[in-house]
């Protein structure tokens, strides 16, 4: 079926997250609600990737109210980077993870999701069972992780039977990462791809540039087709109105299979990451 702005995927059971995401990291606050309102109510965005690090859920929130959809219409992220040092009740990671979701000044999320694996084998344990109780507590629809390398993954799963939802790792044509899509595609996890549009920063790579010239359309409107077709969720993230637009509007046109191989064959592994992609850490 053809993919359109509304397209969802079905991230947990009855847990349905459209496609394409609006991502806020570097939003400045003074910026952050009307860029959210305008990918809400513009370009028509319905599904916002935030996290706690990024420090402008009050902002996302405020868009999400003023936009005057129904919440149920809205897809809400969120991420947490650390569990709290000295808590050895997880009283504390509790309280944080509570307070995550209240930031947004909303009664829950969507998705909240385990920002980086850096904490440690014990971190990312802590942590996860704090996420499945903020689950049955209501407070988020559904869990994840983000930036978990294939031995992460494996290692959640040795010690819970809770799968998660999705794994959001830096993901565009230099840097597939094939062996965590690989085995998300096996477990059934969904791969939500950040930075899909390298920051910018291969706008003028030759290969991209042809295509440009083939579709006429911008390099950043080709690589979110690349995600889309490839069955990722992308991310895009900007606080210029045209641009916003412009990222929504990548469903009048396809790449052939022919152009989708040329995207495919830029792959160049850890060494094409833009961001600090830990998916290696210990
Ligand atoms: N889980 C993680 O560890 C992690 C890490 C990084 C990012 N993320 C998520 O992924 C999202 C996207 O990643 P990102 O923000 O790092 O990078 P990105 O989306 O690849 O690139 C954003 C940059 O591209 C520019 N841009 C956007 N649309 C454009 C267009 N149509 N034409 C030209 N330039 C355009 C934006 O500029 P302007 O804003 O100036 O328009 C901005 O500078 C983040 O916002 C965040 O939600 C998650």
């Amino acid at each position: 079926m053809a993919l359109t702005l509304q397209t969802t995927v079905e991230i947990a059971p009855g847990i349905h997250m459209p496609q394409l995401g609006f991502g806020v990291y570097a939003s400045p606050r003074s910026i952050c609600e009307r860029s959210v309102k305008h990918a809400l109510l513009h370009a028509g965005f319905r599904h916002i990737d935030s996290a706690l690090y990024y420090e402008n859920e009050a902002e996302v929130g405020a868009a999400i109210k003023a936009s005057e959809l129904p919440r149920d219409q809205i897809f809400v992220t969120t991420k947490i980077l650390a569990p709290p040092p000295n808590d050895p009740e997880g009283e504390k990671l509790r309280d944080l993870l509570n307070e995550a979701v209240s930031r947004f000044g909303l009664d829950y999320v969507d998705l909240f999701l385990i920002h980086t694996p850096t904490s440690g084998p014990e971190g990312r344990r802590k942590m996860w069972e704090g996420l499945e109780q903020l689950k049955q507590s209501g407070k988020t629809r559904s869990i994840g992780v983000s930036n978990f390398g294939v031995k992460h993954l494996q290692e959640l799963a040795a010690v819970s039977s809770t799968k998660p939802a999705v794994n959001q790792v830096e993901l565009h044509p230099w840097c597939q990462q094939k062996d965590i899509v690989d085995y998300c595609k096996r477990n059934g996890i969904t791969v939500q791809a950040y930075c899909p549009l390298t920051r910018g920063q291969k706008f003028d790579d030759p290969t991209l540039m042809r295509l440009v010239y083939a579709t006429l359309k911008d390099p950043a409107q080709i690589l979110l087709r690349w995600s889309l077709q490839k069955g990722f969720s992308p991310l895009p993230k900007s606080d210029t109105p045209s641009r916003i637009d412009a990222d929504a509007d990548v469903y009048d046109f396809e790449l052939t299979d022919e152009q989708m191989a040329l995207l495919d064959g830029l792959d160049q592994g850890a060494k094409g990451a833009i961001d600090t992609n830990p998916v290696n850490c210990p």
